[in-house]
Parts: C-alpha cells; sequence; structure tokens
C-alpha cells in the first residue's frame, strides 16, 4: 500500500513528537480508517493500527523477530540492532525479545519457569516493598505520585526478587533509564555516552553478582537460573547476565508507567474511582482497563518470514511490520465506546503485552504490583485528588508514562 503524503512517518509517530505525545489517538484513529496498513517510509515498515490485523500478526509464531533477518531498508529493524559504544565484540548475546526459535524457545522456557515460580509466591514481598513506599510518604498531604510511587515500587520488587541489593535502587533506576536509550531514534552524543556507561556499569555489576551466587547460592531469581543452568538446560553464561539485566531494564519503566497511568485514569474519571472504592475485588479488571486505555508500550513488531498477506494487503518476506498498541486497544471494531475508561468493561483482551511467543514474559510480576499499589494507595488515601491541570507526558519513545502527577492526600 502506497504512503499518502499527508499522512504521518517516523517520529511523528513516535512520543518525540509533540502533538502524538500529549494525545496519539486522534491521530490513529485516522490511520485506522484511512490507512490501516500504512506504509511508513522512514522507518522502512508498515505501521498497523487494527485490532484484528495486529493481533493476527503477533500470534503468528512464524514470524520472525531478530533485525538481521529484516531487509536492508528496514531502518526500524536497524535501529534495534546497534550496540552501545564499548559493548564488547564477542558479545553475541541478544535479548530474547530480539531472537527467533530455536533461540527463542531455549532461552525463554527457563527463564520464564525460574520468573514465574518467584512472582507465584511474590505477593507478600510486593505488598511489603508498597507499604514501605507508601511509609516514607506518611507526612506529606501533596505529593508527586510518579517520582514517590510508581517510580520506587518496581525497582525495588525487580530487586528483591533477583535478590540485589535494594539500596542500590537509585543507580538501577539510572542503569535503566540509561539502558532504554538504546531505542531512542535521535539520540544526542551525551545520551549515546549515557547509554554506553549504563550498560557497562550494569553488566559488570551483575557478572559480579553472578559470579558470587555461583561460589554461593542464595535464595533468589538469580541462583534460580544459575540452577536451571546446572540441571543442563543450555543458557550461556552471556544470556543469564543479559537477561538479569533485561529484567532490571524491561521491567522498571513500564510497570512505572502503568501504575502511573493508572492513578490518573482513576482521578480523572470520579465514577470509575468510586466503583473501585466501593468493591476493591474490581481491582484485577481495573488494571486491565488501565493497560487497555493508557498502555505503557506504545508499539511491537514482527519480520515477515515469508511471502504473505497481513491487514489484506501483501508483505514481502523481510518487510517489518510495526504493530501500534495503543491503536488496536481503541479499536471500535473490538471496543464498544473504546476512548471511555470503563473497569466493568466486558472485553476482549487487549494488546498491551503482546501476544504469541513473544508475549511479555513479565505480564503477571506487571499486574501483580499495579494491583497491590492501587489497591493500598486508595485504602491509604481515602480523599485523594488530583492537583494538576497540565498533564505532562514523557517524550521517550515507543513509551506512555507521566513525567509528574501532583496528588493532595
Ligand atoms: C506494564 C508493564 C509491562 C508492559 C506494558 C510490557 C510490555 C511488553 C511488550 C509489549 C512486549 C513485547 C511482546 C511482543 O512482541 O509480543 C514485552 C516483552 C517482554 N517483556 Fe514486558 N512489559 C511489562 C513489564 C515487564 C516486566 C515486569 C518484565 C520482567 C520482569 C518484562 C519482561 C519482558 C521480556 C523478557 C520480554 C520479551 C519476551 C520474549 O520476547 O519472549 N516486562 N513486554
Amino acid at each position: 500500500m502506497a504512503a499518502s503524503s499527508d499522512l504521518p512517518t517516523g517520529l511523528q509517530l513516535t512520543e518525540l513528537d509533540p502533538g502524538f505525545r500529549a494525545d496519539p489517538h486522534p491521530l490513529l484513529k485516522r490511520l485506522r480508517a484511512e490507512a490501516p496498513m500504512h506504509w511508513d517510509p522512514v522507518f522502512g515498515a508498515y505501521f498497523m493500527t487494527r485490532y484484528n490485523d495486529i493481533r493476527a500478526v503477533v500470534t503468528d509464531r512464524g514470524l520472525l523477530r531478530d533485525s538481521d533477518k529484516a531487509e536492508e531498508g528496514a531502518h526500524f529493524a536497524k535501529l534495534l540492532q546497534t550496540r552501545p559504544p564499548g559493548s564488547p565484540q564477542d558479545d553475541n548475546s541478544r535479548f530474547i525479545l530480539f531472537m527467533d526459535d530455536p533461540d527463542h524457545t531455549r532461552v525463554r522456557t527457563p527463564l520464564a519457569k525460574a520468573l514465574y515460580a518467584r512472582v507465584a509466591k511474590a505477593r507478600g514481598e510486593v505488598e511489603a516493598v508498597v507499604d514501605r513506599v507508601l511509609d516514607r510518604l506518611d507526612r506529606k498531604s501533596e505529593f508527586d505520585a510518579i517520582s514517590e510511587i510508581a517510580v520506587p515500587v518496581p525497582v525495588l520488587v525487580i530487586a528483591r526478587l533477583l535478590g540485589v541489593d535494594e539500596a542500590r535502587e537509585e543507580e538501577f533506576r539510572a542503569w535503566s533509564e540509561g539502558l532504554i536509550l538504546s531505542l531512542h531514534p535521535m539520540r544526542t552524543p551525551e545520551q549515546t555516552e549515557a547509554w554506553g556507561q549504563a550498560t557497562s556499569a550494569v553488566n559488570d555489576y551483575f557478572a559480579a553478582e553472578i559470579a558470587e551466587r555461583r561460589r554461593a547460592p542464595r535464595d533468589d531469581l538469580i541462583s534460580d537460573i544459575l540452577a536451571a543452568q546446572e540441571r543442563g538446560t543450555e543458557l550461556t553464561d552471556e544470556e543469564i547476565r543479559g537477561h538479569c539485566v533485561g529484567f532490571l531494564v524491561a521491567g522498571n519503566m513500564t510497570t512505572s508507567d502503568l501504575i502511573g497511568n493508572g492513578i490518573l485514569a482513576l482521578l480523572q474519571h470520579p465514577s470509575e474511582l468510586a466503583k473501585l472504592r466501593a468493591k476493591p475485588e474490581l481491582i484485577g479488571k481495573a488494571v486491565e482497563e488501565i493497560l487497555r486505555y493508557e498502555p505503557p508500550v506504545g508499539q511491537t513488531a514482527r519480520i515477515a518470514d515469508r511471502e504473505m498477506s497481513a491487514g489484506g494487503c501483501p508483505v514481502h518476506k523481510g518487510q517489518m511490520m510495526i504493530t501500534s498498541i495503543p491503536a488496536a486497544n481503541r479499536d471500535p471494531a473490538a471496543y464498544s465506546d473504546p476512548d471511555c475508561f470503563d473497569i466493568t468493561r466486558e472485553t476482549q483482551p487487549h494488546v498491551s503485552f503482546g501476544g504469541g511467543q513473544h508475549i511479555c514474559i513479565g505480564a503477571p510480576l506487571a499486574r501483580l504490583e499495579a494491583q497491590v499499589t492501587l489497591t493500598k494507595l486508595l485504602q491509604r488515601y481515602p480523599n485523594l485528588k488530583l492537583v494538576q491541570d497540565d498533564i505532562r507526558w514523557k517524550n521517550t519513545p515507543f513509551f506512555h508514562g507521566l513525567e509528574e502527577l501532583r496528588v493532595r492526600a
């Protein structure tokens, strides 16, 4: 399908564009109606916006993620491939999101087993972390819910699960912000430098933590993953280190944004907040509606493994398909009154965690953290109110979260 000249492309479809950042939906709505398989010549990829087309693509287990398999002109794929300055030349390990089978299954299976087992018994730990974070606030009548609550909870929880020193909270947060710069298409030289520094610092840190547990295993996720390797799972040392880092990075900002977006959505919709206060058992549904309504991740992608058709359009082998998560989640063909925030909606699943074999491995943890944090926050603050008119979203490309959210107790 040809690109229509006045349709947005490249950075205009990311949070770097002030209009898109403030409200992407008018534009996504237009694309869904006029060009649901929109060829973006800047990113060299299709930009997809319809729910059914996106679900079909993300759940197609034959499609690929390894950027090396994308055609030459797939600039977006090449962006994901770059390595930070100073990274070891012999480090060929990749994050599972960019692996295909058989490597993807080889690496994902033991990691998922170890993570799911830890998450299944983590409720008490998550509750303890959230209590501690809320305790730190106690005497403040007005505060920023992002820096005081949404940011610390995920860092402290993943640090606990991995078994690393929670006192290094600030460093973990800074490292994950540095590593996210790997996805920034317009990095300044300073940002490239910060990305490189964060990468080597976090890699050195985890290499030492892993070595220590190899000598003396502990009751934590790093030791569980090492035990899986000893039982004969074919995980390389580089893969273990890379994925410990990956858990720290993939889980922090995304889950912070979910918590922040959730507080905002509830405070902006008093009738929904009242429903949740009256029936706290609705929290599971409320978090799913928050994920649908304000998804923390803007898009995921797949590469065609064959000559195929997607959204009724021919797609050639090696072409990339970017799937817009907020567009799918607000498609009127999938959801009645999609722009309405309704925590009791009977709904089909959103695509905020992607789908198929790459579906987010951290989804159960993110859901648990959001459910516990929102529940405890509402219990502690029966009169919580927004005290900010101008809502400022972050300009971090491909992620959707708030800069700041001032609330009154
Ligand atoms: C609200 C929070 C989160 C959101 C919205 C989110 C979203 C996503 C999305 C959209 C994908 C791509 C899926 C696809 O292409 O089909 C993904 C993959 C992934 N996420 Fe998350 N994520 C969140 C939290 C987490 C957490 C807490 C962790 C780890 C502790 C995590 C680890 C991963 C990993 C390892 C992958 C790659 C999985 C694979 O390729 O097999 N995420 N996530």
